[in-house]
């Protein structure tokens, strides 16, 4: 199993966004973190298609598309044809989850399946052998610079022994509120892609970006 850091662009610096992601880029970081948001599913608006067509030519980095949006199915050809590697949508804001799973896959993307914090582990039984990813949230998305929610942790125990148990290599991510002072424990728990914004673009990303590699090296 792979340890994938995924900073989150949510927390760059936009007047600077090419020069941060080098940064991460340069630091060893092998996803860049897309946090798309509608202002309907969360209580937020970040930024979408346009914005990741046009970092999408300047980094060699996967481009993990985090979908915060309502009826995500509507934008996965758009969001394929502007450079998503992979798209992750929430459970919670689509009408037919498979429906949405199955369009990913279609488009030749990797797909993820997130849950928000309020929604049980059991809820993405379902699905866990249509999906390359589950997305455990560890804040309630909609902003970076949030406290993890230490509940999490069990919850990324109980998705690793579900895909143990059905013999699944899965990559569970954890996004919202790990730092230097709890992701280990995050990965200790099973996680092995870990999403961080404002602890790698808060201060300088590439030396936020290098001393996280540090760590997930260790695993
Ligand atoms: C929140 C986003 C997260 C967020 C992480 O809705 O999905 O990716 O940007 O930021 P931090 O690491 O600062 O919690
Ligand atoms: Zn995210």
């Amino acid at each position: 199993m792979d340890y994938i850091l995924a900073p989150s662009i949510l927390s760059a610096d936009f007047k600077e966004l090419g020069k941060e992601m080098k940064k991460t880029e340069e630091g060893g970081a092998k996803y860049l973190h897309f946090d798309v948001m509608d202002g309907m599913f969360v209580p937020n608006i970040s930024f979408g298609i346009p914005v990741l067509a046009s970092i999408r030519g300047a980094t060699e980095q996967v481009m993990d598309v985090h979908l915060m949006i309502r009826e995500p199915i509507r934008y996965v050809e758009d969001f394929k044809k502007a450079g998503a590697d992979i798209i992750t949508v929430h459970l919670e804001a689509c009408e037919d989850v498979h429906a949405t799973l199955g369009k990913i896959r279609d488009a030749g993307l990797r797909c993820g399946l997130s849950i928000c914090p309020e929604t049980d582990v059991e809820e993405l039984a379902p699905y866990l052998e249509e999906i390359d990813m589950a997305l455990i949230m560890s804040v309630h998305p909609g902003f970076g610079g949030q406290s993890f929610i230490p509940e999490s942790l069990e919850k990324i125990r109980k998705t690793r022994k579900m895909a143990e148990e059905r013999g699944l290599d899965l990559d569970i991510q954890v996004d919202g509120g790990i730092g230097m002072s709890n992701i280990r424990e995050v990965l200790d728990a099973g996680a092995n892609v870990i999403v961080i914004g404002s602890g790698v673009f808060k201060g300088d990303a590439g030396e936020n970006t290098r001393g996280y590699m540090e760590i997930m090296k260790s695993y």
